[in-house]
């Protein structure tokens, strides 16, 4: 079978960009028959920006009442929590030391953080984290732990997927064929979701539209989506809109055709944002109510995410890492 893995790190509230990079898809492919799944939140990657232990400990449970509330089934796919996969930090260090530092060095998270402290004259490592730095490396161990094949998720991920790759495949070049080479599965018009600015959605730029927003605060919020000046009447060009971008994500082919000729004919902005708010609150309504009742039954999710974590080990981390630490040299502890 197809192996698909993707995580989500539990850093803050989903949005939209998660939703539609990510969980939409994800979902989509725990479907498909003759795919094996595993969806996991990346509470290891948060301590890296996050060190307010409440925060960590409220996105887990925002993001897991997000992706079962978007229709994931905890008793078809594998649904776990990073941290208590013990064997992930594990190899990680097997990886560490497989891994050039060179490469890392590109990674473009550690860069950007280089070229902000470069541009305000700081040291340029100032105030950066050395988990900052090995990011792409335990992200490369939460894939290839359980031999993923195929790792559904957005654009800026894409560099930390060739990563993974690369540290396999230098690990197979001197242990022997281990793991596969993982790929990553981009939804082509949704690779990257733009945010009410128009860059990137993303936590860091406070741009986010919160998945699971109250409708009032969805609509306010896209109605404040930046657009260019031109009046009603005038044409407007599609490709270059952020509200064409994000109606295209959650609009039908046919959909987003005649939206683009209403671009073409001069529809008003007031005009496509409220076509906007109603195309997405017709996709999410019904998932925000479930997502509503699971917030109220934490420890119902808190129970799934430990069994999940304890059979994912059990059927496929423990062993596989056992294989690897004699593939190293070290003793096999089973
Ligand atoms: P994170 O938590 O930043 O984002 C989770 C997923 O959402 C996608 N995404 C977007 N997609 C389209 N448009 C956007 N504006 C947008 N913003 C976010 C991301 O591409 C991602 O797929 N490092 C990962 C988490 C992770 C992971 C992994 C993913 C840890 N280990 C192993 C896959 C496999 C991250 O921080 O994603």
């Amino acid at each position: 079978s197809t192996r698909v893995l993707t995580g989500i790190t539990t850093s803050g509230t989903p949005h939209l960009g998660n939703y539609v990079g990510a969980i939409r898809p994800a979902v989509a492919a725990s479907r498909t028959p003759g795919v094996e799944s595993f969806y996991f939140l990346a509470d290891l990657h948060a301590l890296i920006k996050v060190t307010e232990p409440e925060r960590v400990q409220r996105s887990t449970l925002e993001i897991a009442a997000t992706w079962l509330a978007c229709g994931l089934e905890p008793d078809k796919v594998w649904f776990y929590r990073q941290s208590e996969i013990v064997e992930i930090p594990e190899l990680a260090w097997f990886l560490t030391c497989v891994a050039g530092k060179g490469i890392l060095n590109r990674a473009h998270a550690y860069k950007a953080a280089v070229d902000k402290n470069r541009a305000e004259g700081e040291d340029e490592d100032a105030a950066i984290n050395a988990g900052l730095f090995m990011y792409p490396v335990l992200m490369a161990a939460d894939i290839l732990v359980f031999n993923a094949h195929q790792v559904p998720v957005g654009r800026d991920q894409i560099q930390h997927i060739e990563m993974a790759r690369d540290f396999a495949q230098r690990f197979n070049h001197l242990y022997g064929e281990h793991f596969v080479l993982p790929e990553a599965l981009i939804e082509e018009h949704v690779a990257t979701l733009p945010g009410l600015d128009g860059r990137k959605m993303s936590k860091s730029y406070d741009n986010t539209i919160p998945l699971f927003a109250p409708r009032e605060t969805l609509k306010k919020l896209i109605y404040s989506i930046v657009t260019d000046s031109r009046a009603p009447g005038e044409a407007k060009d599609a490709d270059a809109s952020n509200v064409f971008q994000l109606y295209q994500a959650f609009a039908s082919g046919a959909e987003t055709e005649r939206m683009r000729q209403a671009f073409a004919d001069g529809i008003a902005w007031g005009e496509a944002k409220q076509a906007l708010f109603e195309r997405i609150d017709a996709e999410i309504s019904p998932l925000r109510e479930r997502y509503e009742a699971l917030m109220a039954k934490p420890a119902e999710i808190e129970a799934i995410l430990r069994d999940g974590a304890q059979r994912v080990r059990r059927t496929h981390g423990m062993a596989f890492m056992q294989s690897l630490r004699s593939a190293v040299g070290l003793r096999d502890l089973s």
